[in-house]
């Protein structure tokens, strides 16, 4: 039923003597939303959440009265923080499945999607799920979408082989701040290769290969990773280990082949091996036949025996690289293995300018956040930059002015965000230490300057 304007005039009218009645008020702002007066809605939602400022109901409409509006940032802000929650509504993954949609990641927005309907099923939107190539008529191996982003569509199999989300990341080097060492040694060793393969066989370079990255959380090794993709324009295949070892039983070394027989035929593409030690750990602490049969298969396709890696990138990263297995370390599977520290003074105040790129804000003082944050990693940036929007935002809600972002408020939510690399370094210095074979881990002394 389409609300009348006598019934919002009523409304209206009941809010005069009641002003702080937050269902009544709820109730205009979805009216409005429905009639399609999305100023007027986003107006009514703001009123109320100044009165119920914790309110996931409000906070989500408001979300969609921006969303209506084509205030895209200001909805993701809130359906960020919606969705964190453990247990996020359904219409929050859902609409933030449409804000993914319009910001070009298909794949992202398929996942969120289905878990919106893993929530609720009655959330289920057939127009959505169609842009999105889910549902029964959606054939398992068709052809590039319309604008060429999707090989793999995310529509469900109805049995066979796990199938893996072959994504399209947007973002490229330009994104990611500082990390030039590893940057260019991603170039040298996997993106050079790629595209320039004559110049490697003309010196009698064996191409293959991948990189191991390593470090403490949060330093942007999956987001680098992610990143590489976008730089070449290659697919994106991400597997935690720990997923293929859940699925260990009875058929994961099928699932570990067809991963990377998945990759090849998406090439080019980067295959992304995140907690990579947790298999190398497998073989070392279990005895598990099994186990290492999964391993063994893991390291032959590694090598390419069966198929060939070409237009394979292959990368991985670990927390706990004195868990992996030395048989990972051989030429021609991870032969280069690359610290990944956390953002020196230089690189966070690239990465805080980078995350603050498109966002209201005046006359930064970067240089000043990046001293404030010593031993911060790119993750913990983030929080800050969050918080600091998090609490412009509430401001805005109350007084309806939009203020920008200033050095204060960053440096305030800086001096709140505890920094989370050092826990890390502390186990990393005994193995650094103490089982240093071959000085794998010299980068860790010479970054805790004990060399
Ligand atoms: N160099 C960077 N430039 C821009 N953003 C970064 C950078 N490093 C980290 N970030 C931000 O921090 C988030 C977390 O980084 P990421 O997930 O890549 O860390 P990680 O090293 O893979 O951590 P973990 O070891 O816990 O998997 C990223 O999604 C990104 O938003
Ligand atoms: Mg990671």
């Amino acid at each position: 039923m389409i609300p009348s304007d006598d019934t919002i005039n009523a409304l209206r009218e009941a809010l005069r003597v009641s002003p702080t009645n937050v269902p009544l008020n709820e109730h205009l702002a979805l009216m409005l939303l429905k009639l399609g007066r999305f100023d007027e809605s986003e107006a009514a939602y703001r009123e109320a959440l100044a009165v119920a400022p914790r309110h996931v109901g409000l906070k989500l409409g408001l979300a969609q009265a921006f969303y209506q509006q084509q205030k895209n940032s200001a909805a993701l802000v809130i359906v960020e923080d919606l969705i964190k929650q453990s247990d996020p509504p359904a219409g929050a993954c859902l609409l933030h499945a449409k804000l993914l949609l319009r910001a070009g990641e298909p794949q992202r927005a398929a996942h969120q999607y289905r878990e919106a309907v893993a929530i609720d099923p009655e959330a289920a939107d057939a127009e959505l799920a169609r842009e999105l190539g889910i549902g029964p008529a959606a054939r398992p191996f068709s052809e590039e979408d319309d604008e060429g982003r999707l090989r793999q569509p995310a529509g469900e199999l109805p049995a066979g082989p796990e199938e893996f989300d072959v994504e399209r990341p947007t973002i490229a080097f330009d994104q990611v701040g500082g990390m030039d060492a590893v940057k260019e040694e991603i170039r040298m060793k996997i993106i050079l290769p790629l595209e320039q393969p004559e110049l490697f066989q003309a010196y009698g370079k064996k191409i293959g290969g991948g990189i191991l990255m390593y470090g403490p959380p949060g330093c942007g090794k999956t987001f680098l990773a992610r990143a590489t993709a976008g730089q070449v324009k290659a697919g994106f295949l991400a597997v935690g280990i720990s997923d293929v070892l859940d699925m260990w039983i009875g058929s994961s070394e099928r699932n570990l082949h067809e991963l990377f027989e998945q990759a090849r035929r998406n090439k080019p593409c980067v295959l992304f091996f995140d907690e990579v030690d947790a298999l190398g750990a497998s073989r070392a602490d279990m005895r598990h036949t099994a186990g290492r049969h999964l391993i063994n298969q893991f390291l032959a396709e590694l090598d390419g025996v069966d198929a060939s890696n070409e237009g394979l990138l292959i990368l991985a990263a670990t927390n706990a690289p004195w868990h992996l297995d030395n048989a990972f370390r051989r030429p021609g599977r991870f032969d280069r293995i690359l610290f990944v520290p956390p953002p020196d003074r230089e690189a966070r105040s690239a990465i805080v300018r980078l995350m603050l790129a498109g966002k209201p804000a005046d006359g930064v003082d970067f240089e000043a956040i990046a001293k404030k944050t010593e031993h911060f990693s790119g993750a913990d940036l983030k929080a800050v930059v969050d918080m600091a929007v998090e609490a412009k935002l509430r401001d805005a809600m109350k007084s309806g002015k939009l203020e920008p972002l200033r050095t204060k408020d960053l440096a305030a939510a800086a001096g709140q965000v505890k920094p989370s690399t050092r826990e890390w370094f502390a186990t990393a210095r005994n193995y650094a230490l103490y089982s240093n074979q071959g000085g794998v881990y010299d980068d860790i002394l010479k970054h805790l300057k004990l060399s």
